[in-house]
């Protein structure tokens, strides 16, 4: 927060220019980034937007599998490197362009011959192999819809999606690799199955080689189906907003909303957003640490770099598989330039120690991305030195499952702004972002509010899947006109967007607000603690207090309890130091774990109920999907460190 001009602060040069005019000419801009795909009919508007519901390129027809396949097999760069696959067990595959196409072709043709067409669904719950990209590619092909589920997942959640969906085909593995052993995918998928009555078949890939069982007339082995398909189907040319995906995510109730994604808006965003985020060179090497379970992995591993024409690399396994410099030996082994990559992994890495990064080369690196989560500074900062070696810009891009791509974020390829550790910085083109109050009214820089997003973009959900009206609920009812994300965000003078975290995750202490997430930064912050998470406490006298676990660095670990108390007394007194008074811990619990969910969120309601000595209540909504089962082992695994 150096200067006080908002208009002033960035040279008058492309952001500006290029920003400007995506918010006076919203359509002519979008127009102009959506010619830069193939479409086989051109759109005759850009925009209907029948509040909240928004149609983009209407009129116009494209096909996403011919974008991300035909065009790169059918140029000069067929022979170019599409993915590295790298199994955990160690093999590799590198598939080309004109491989990709082949294989998706040829899946396209399997499930054309089992009867699939336009407008079916199906599910999908495979590990992170290249057959995932490559079903998704030949569902995109034939306007099938699909929706890929996590493979960490339970049989519930599983069920859950196929039956909402109505989904007619499964498609699993035998399993896939994690830490060194199979996982029995496929009898999750089995357990499933029995809970979704209208899905008829079951589609086998064969990863792991360990021995299932195979239904008969029900289950099919992929490599089968493949052998006896045709070499070529033609892409369907599908109306611009022809769903094409659903991804579910959670909401603030139980049941997991369906997010529906377009084809020709979501395209045009994904295609856009990586070009001027990650700025990819040709020959440059991109590697997105996601799931493709995750619409992380949807987005920039699957559709934008394959649109893209790029190269990226996609890991099956473990980021501590065998050991700690699993990751760093894949960047200087594929020569990785662009690392996509979470606020956890990187805090995971912190805690290690450096020593885990220096024995690989990481020179090919030229920058660094986040996502996900609030990447704190002091995890920033670490990040810069320690992967980046000082060289790599950060970007650190704000979005979520609902906006298909990224929202806020500095855009090197458009011009790279100063940077602040801890803040996404400023918005894509085409995005309008803004802090409200409770009222709705804009609240002065550097002030906490409500992010709301005030113009629709390409990338937008259209709608949750079956349900409109919940459509509206969660997200345009509160501010009629705007889109509501759900997040605390600050903006400072020079136009940055620092985010806060949830909007429901604000501690009030004696009327004061303070946001978890400035508490586990002031944590973080004292070199002993790796990572903390902050809950409140209801509070006879304050309203509510604030109670944080913390995990120690290595190194740091007290053994006697007065080591311990006196650990706690100075995690206390240093965030009382760094925050102020009002800050000061009630409680510091230090433990080994943090109870997550499978995207990496911390269960702070978990957390809660183990501070407060409470019994666990309706946790079965906390979790993406996770049984109630994993969570009450995850409660008392807590309570036991406590
Ligand atoms: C949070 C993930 C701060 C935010 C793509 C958002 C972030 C939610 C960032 C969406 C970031 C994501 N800085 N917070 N760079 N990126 N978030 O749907 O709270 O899994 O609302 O999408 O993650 O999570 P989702």
């Amino acid at each position: 927060m150096t200067s006080s001009n908002n208009t002033t602060y960035w040279p008058k040069n492309r952001y500006l220019e290029v920003y400007n005019r995506s918010i006076d000419d919203p359509e002519g801009f979008w127009a102009d980034e959506a010619r830069k795909l193939d479409w086989f009919k051109t759109w005759d508007k850009v925009l209907e937007w029948k509040e909240p519901f928004a149609k983009w390129f209407v009129g116009g027809e494209l096909n996403a599998s011919y974008l991300c396949v035909d065009r790169h097999a059918k140029s000069e760069r067929r022979n170019k490197v599409a993915y590295y696959f790298e199994g955990e067990p160690g093999d590799t595959r590198a598939i080309t362009y004109a491989q990709l196409y082949r294989e998706v072709n040829k899946c396209a043709s399997a499930l054309k011959k089992l009867g699939l067409t336009k407008g079916d669904k199906i599910g999908i719950y495979l590990p992170m192999i290249p057959e995932l990209p490559i079903i998704m590619l030949a569902c995109a092909r034939l306007g099938v819809t699909f929706t890929a589920v996590f493979s960490g997942f339970t049989a519930q959640a599983v069920a859950d999606r196929l039956n909402d969906l109505e989904a007619k085909i499964l498609v699993t593995a035998d399993g896939g690799w994690r830490r060194g052993s199979p996982f029995p995918l496929k009898k999750v998928a089995d357990e499933a199955m029995k809970l979704a009555p209208t899905v008829k078949k079951q589609i086998v890939v064969k990863r792991t080689g360990v021995d299932v069982e195979m239904a008969d007339g029900r289950d099919l082995w992929w490599h089968d189906l493949i052998k006896d398909a045709d070499d070529y189907v033609a892409p369907e040319s599908l109306e611009a907003s022809h769903p094409l995906y659903i991804l579910y995510t959670s909401g603030t109730t139980g049941k997991p909303k369906g997010v529906v994604h377009s084809t020709g808006g979501y395209m045009v965003y994904a295609n856009s957003t990586y070009k001027w985020v990650f700025n990819v060179d040709q020959n440059d090497v991109f590697w997105c640490t996601a799931d493709i379970g995750w619409v992380t992995g949807h987005t920039y591993i699957v559709f934008a770099p394959l649109c893209a024409g790029s190269t990226s690399v996609m890991y099956e396994g473990a980021p501590n598989f065998p050991d700690l410099g699993r990751w760093w030996d894949i960047i200087e082994k594929y020569g990785v330039n662009v690392l996509y990559t979470s606020p956890t992994a990187i805090r995971m890495f912190r805690q290690a120690g450096e020593e885990w990064l220096e024995k690989s080369d990481l020179s090919s690196l030229k920058l660094l991305g986040s996502v996900g989560e609030p990447i704190n500074p002091d995890t920033w900062l670490w990040y810069y030195d320690h992967v980046g070696k000082g060289r790599c810009p950060i970007v650190d891009t704000w979005w979520q499952t609902e906006t298909g791509g990224i929202l806020i974020s500095s855009a090197p390829a458009i011009q790279m702004p100063p940077l602040k550790p801890g803040s996404a910085s400023l918005p894509l083109p085409g995005v309008a972002p803004q802090v409200v109050n409770e009222n709705g009214e804009p609240v002065p820089a550097g002030e906490r509010g409500l992010l709301i997003l005030k113009k629709p973009y390409p990338g937008m959900l259209m709608t949750l899947y079956k349900d409109p009206e919940r459509f509206k609920e969660a997200y345009w009812n509160r501010f009629p006109g705007n889109y509501l994300t759900g997040d605390y965000s600050i903006q400072d003078e020079d136009g940055y967007f620092w985010l806060l975290g949830r909007a429901d995750e604000v501690i009030k202490v004696a009327g004061h607000r303070l946001g978890t997430l400035e508490l586990e930064n002031a944590a973080i912050s004292y070199e002993a603690v790796a990572e903390a998470a902050a809950i409140a406490k209801p509070d006879e006298v304050k309203g509510e207090s604030i109670t944080i676990f913390v995990i120690l660095r290595e190194g740091y670990h007290p053994s006697t309890p007065e080591e311990i108390a006196s650990m706690e007394g100075a995690i206390k007194k240093h965030i009382r130091d760094t925050m102020g008074p009002i800050a000061t811990p009630e409680r510091v619990f230090l433990v080994k774990k943090l109870p997550k969910t499978r995207s990496g969120k911390i269960m702070r309601r978990l957390l809660k109920a183990v501070a407060m000595e409470a019994p666990l209540g309706d946790a079965t909504t906390l979790e993406d999907g996770a049984s109630l089962a994993e969570v009450q082992a995850a409660y008392e695994e807590l309570k036991g460190q406590v």
